[in-house]
């Protein structure tokens, strides 16, 4: 983020603006940014929704829900962004819709405009041909950015369908594609960790590393998200986008600039050397009744299973279809074919209803090649984790001796957390990616050939769930058994996620 508040105002337009991503991340994103001020005071949001509605009605529809985020009364913050919200009714495949939004962007707007896709994907291809056709890509009075929500198609050709329909209306520069977990702390700290410091960089391969483990564990089920959920599933909900994307982050090449250019290039020459290993040997599988840490998202992350509430299993979800084959949770292997990274397994796993929140990379390193003690058993191997969520942080895990006559070991850390180090919260990673799209920097956004190559990475996993039934495993617990066997038979276990 740049100093304060130092662009100018523009119209910031969310499709979608009744629906649960507005109400629950855009709208407490563009708030916490109008209380730091880095929003120009003049900057107004748009919304743009199906349902009829007055400003005044949509004013207090977002208050509520903002308060309930806040969990405390509204502020000024609020009240002077409030007074700058309007409304525009329609349907997305409705060119006079269209033309009512960019009557009101004249009236109410500024230079600038932000538009952002807070819709359900199949409304993508409607509101980019609508805002094209209504003259809103063209940039001759003011910078026009699309922003697309993920998923971005769903399997290769799909997303290269949809890459062709937006680049015949917008060029690249003006798109960014969302993936909100590059905008976590811990995600983009990578980086730093890697090029900012000179330890880690000669330990950063194949020489050091013995394999790196993924793990994206959620206690959440559907939320009243079933019908999209049944129709995505695990693999094209975190996988395709998340996992990979962090993946690539551990594994890209320094680039010679952080700049969204020499940062996406790297990434996507890295995916490109990326494969499924054996995807008959993947674990896909779906969560049955059972016990869980939270139901509600602010429920705290990490409580044992045992103490939590009865959850339903994932085919009585609300929107799921009744015999629904649809993974909730995959683990797999993947190998790179590279120099650096060859001979080093990525194994990654994500799941909802698992016993607990934690998003994590475990980079597990080889052990000594010859250890001088006489000890009991053999040391462990030292890991390096980074943790996402929850206590974004590094820990470093490695054998120390404990004090006292003759060689015991201890397993001992070093660890740093946000939380402890620094006063006030990180920002939501909402809030980091509207201000970079205000700004027109797309680092932390996903580029064409990006997105295409990550649904090639992927598609032999989502041949086996269209091959398979997944396999069961009751909800609060970490996923099916097999998935410890994906390990097992290399002679590794999973890293158990801390508790909270
Ligand atoms: C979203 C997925 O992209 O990420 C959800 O669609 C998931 O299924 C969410 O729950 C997790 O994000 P976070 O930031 O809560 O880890």
């Amino acid at each position: 983020m740049s100093d304060i508040a130092e662009n100018g105002p523009c119209s910031f337009v969310i499709f979608g603006v009744t629906g649960d991503l507005a109400a629950r991340k855009l709208v407490p994103a563009l708030h916490a940014l109008q209380r730091g001020g880095w929003l120009h005071p003049q900057t107004v949001v748009v919304g743009f929704g199906r349902s009829e509605m007055s400003d005044d009605a949509l004013r207090e529809r977002l208050g509520d829900a903002l308060a309930e985020h806040l969990d405390g009364p509204l502020d000024d913050a609020w009240r002077d962004l409030a007074a700058r919200l309007h409304y525009v009714r329609g349907n997305y495949d409705d060119d006079a819709a269209y033309a009512r939004l960019a009557d009101r962007l004249r009236e109410v707007g500024h230079g600038d405009h932000v538009y952002y896709t807070a819709t359900p994907p199949q409304t993508y291809r409607d509101i980019v041909t609508g805002l094209a056709d209504a003259g809103l890509a063209d940039e001759s009075a003011g910078f026009r950015r699309l922003v697309i929500e993920k998923p971005f198609g769903e399997d290769l050709d799909s997303a290269r369908r949809l890459n062709a329909l937006v680049l015949d209306r917008f060029r690249e520069s003006q798109v960014y594609r969302i993936d909100h977990y590059l905008a976590k702390e811990t995600a983009q700290n990578l980086a730093v960790l890697r090029f900012a410091n000179t330890l880690f960089e000669p330990i950063w391969s194949n020489r050091a590393i013995d394999h790196v483990q993924i793990t994206m564990a959620e206690p959440m089920g559907m939320e009243g998200r079933g019908s999209f959920y049944d129709a995505a599933g695990v693999v094209r909900d975190v996988f395709q986008n998340h996992m990979l994307q962090l993946l690539a982050l551990v594994t890209m090449e320094p680039p010679a600039r952080y700049d969204a250019d020499a940062v996406r290039d790297e990434k996507v020459k890295v995916l490109r050397a990326l494969a499924c290993a054996d995807p008959e040997h993947a674990v896909l599988g779906q969560y049955t009744a059972g016990r869980t840490a939270s139901e509600g998202r602010s429920a705290p992350a990490g409580r044992l299973a045992s103490e939590g509430r009865t959850a339903p299993a994932y085919r009585d979800e609300p929107g799921v279809a009744p015999g629904s084959r649809t993974p909730t949770y995959a683990a797999a292997r993947f190998e790179l074919h590279n120099w650096r990274w060859a001979g080093v397994p990525f194994y990654l796993r994500a799941g909802k209803r698992l016993e607990a929140k934690a998003s994590e990379i475990v980079l597990t390193f080889k052990r000594p090649p010859h250890v001088p003690f006489d000890l009991p058993v053999p040391p462990r191997a030292d890991r390096l984790i980074l943790r996402l969520v929850p206590d974004e942080g590094i820990s470093l895990r490695f054998n120390a001796k404990q004090p006292g006559q003759g060689i015991e070991l201890d397993r001992v850390g070093l660890d740093f957390a946000y939380q402890g180090r620094y006063q006030r919260p990180n920002p939501d990673a909402y809030e980091t990616l509207i201000q970079d799209v205000i700004e027109g920097d797309a680092t932390l956004f996903m580029r064409a050939d990006e997105v295409e190559v990550q649904w090639k990475v992927i598609a032999p996993l989502l041949e086996a769930t269209a091959a398979r039934d997944p396999l069961l495993y009751a909800a609060g617990s970490m996923g099916p058994v097999e998935a410890a066997e994906l390990l097992e038979r290399d002679g590794r276990s999973w890293y158990r996620p801390r508790k909270a």
